[in-house]
């Protein structure tokens, strides 16, 4: 068994990619990663040098090489993490989202139709459902109504997945999973940005009110369904991934204070995200009926071991903080704490140019 695996150098790739080559019956297992800031190759420091292991550096948006690839490779599943991933950087630059999300997507579906790929999963995401009211969940029938750049453009690559299996009979099957948390993920979004704050005893800042909802779910549980979908997924067919638990913001950020000994003083109300979900819900009861996948990690259990592994690799967190990541804080955060100081309303961040 042959597996390309694109974003492998990623927070959700590299934990699936591990999980696939530290499994007994390992496949070989190929890796094309541009290596965006997001990228990064510690991340898969502990199996780099297994002989059934390939790193290609290379952009999927780059046709002549993802055909190299496939022609050399044959993979049997190409399974597909790259993606511009942050909420907030898509509204600073929403031309990356495009690029890589929308374009890198149908590049590779191209070529995965010239090559007759077996099978193709597309890691899409539950923010394509749009924020739903309480008590709705949404199940894999729920129309798409993305709000930022970056869900408008994971809704159009997952459409445009579905497109060549409706069209071109392409073996395409698609996962939408919720947010996840776990080690390596890097600190932008909500989970990894709050403890290592907290651990460096820096302001936490929340959004807004802080009531938004999401769903969590820990990588590694994710990595396990996207296996089942692999193994047991019916081609054309979506399936949600969730991690059955639902918490506003703000009781995760009193989770990561109380679980790292911070003070509540630490949070910092500030100007709220430009189009904001409120609430994001799903049921994953296709794929536990189907595949008998289910999560394993309690949000208790997962945080904690999450904030062990920030704790005990402070220098992985420092290198991927310096550079570009402190240029990135300063526009997103300097800039919502002034205004919020100036005006006390939302406004918008300030645009890239
Ligand atoms: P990430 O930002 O940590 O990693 C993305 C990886 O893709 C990086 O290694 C980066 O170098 C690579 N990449 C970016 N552009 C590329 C390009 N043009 N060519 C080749 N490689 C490129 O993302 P993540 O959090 O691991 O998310 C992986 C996938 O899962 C994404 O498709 C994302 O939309 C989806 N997803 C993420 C979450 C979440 O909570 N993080 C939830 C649901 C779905
Ligand atoms: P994020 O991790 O960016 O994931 P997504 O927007 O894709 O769900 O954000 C999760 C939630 O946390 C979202 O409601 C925005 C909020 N948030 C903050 O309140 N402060 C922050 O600094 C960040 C990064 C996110």
């Amino acid at each position: 068994m042959k597996l390309l695996v694109t974003g492998g150098a990623g927070f959700i790739g590299s934990a699936f990619v591990r999980l696939l080559l530290n499994s007994a019956d390992s496949p070989r297992v190929v890796n094309l990663d541009k290596l965006t800031y997001a990228g990064n190759l510690e991340n898969l420091e502990a199996v780099a040098a297994k002989p059934n292991y390939r790193f290609v550096h290379g952009d999927i948006c780059d046709a002549a090489l993802v055909d190299a690839v496939l022609s050399e490779e044959k993979p049997d599943v190409m399974v597909h993490f790259a993606a511009e991933s942050h909420v907030d950087r898509s509204i600073f630059s929403p031309s990356a989202s495009f690029e890589t999300n929308l374009r890198g997507t149908f590049t590779l579906l191209e070529a995965a139709r010239a090559h007759q790929v077996p099978r193709l999963v597309h890691i899409s995401t539950d923010e394509v459902y749009g924020s739903l009211e309480a008590p709705l969940e949404a199940d894999e029938t729920f129309p798409l109504n993305p709000s930022s750049p970056y869900s408008a453009s994971k809704a159009g690559s997952d459409l445009l997945a579905r497109s060549y299996f409706t069209t071109y009979k392409l073996p395409v099957v698609i996962t939408r999973a919720s947010n996840n948390y776990g080690p390596y993920q890097f600190p932008e979004k909500l989970l990894p940005l709050m403890i290592s704050n907290a651990l460096e005893g820096r302001p936490l800042p929340v959004y807004g009110d802080g009531q938004q909802v999401r769903d969590w779910l820990y990588v590694d549980d994710h990595c396990g369904a996207i296996r089942a979908v692999m193994e047991k997924g019916r081609e054309g067919e979506i399936y949600n991934i969730g991690g059955s638990r639902s918490l506003p913001n703000l009781e995760v950020v009193r989770k990561i204070l109380a679980a790292t000994g911070g003070s509540e003083d630490l949070i910092r109300y500030v100007v709220d995200r430009p189009g904001h979900d409120r609430r994001y819900a799903l049921s994953s009861a296709k794929l536990m009926r189907e595949t008998g996948w289910a999560p394993q990690t309690t949000f208790e259990e997962g945080l904690a071991h999450t904030i062990d592994w920030y704790r005990g690799n402070r220098e992985w967190v420092e290198r991927v903080k310096s550079g570009e990541y402190r240029n990135y804080y300063a526009r997103n955060y300097d800039n919502r704490d002034r205004e919020l100081r100036k005006t006390g309303t939302a406004t918008r961040p300030v645009p890239e140019n």
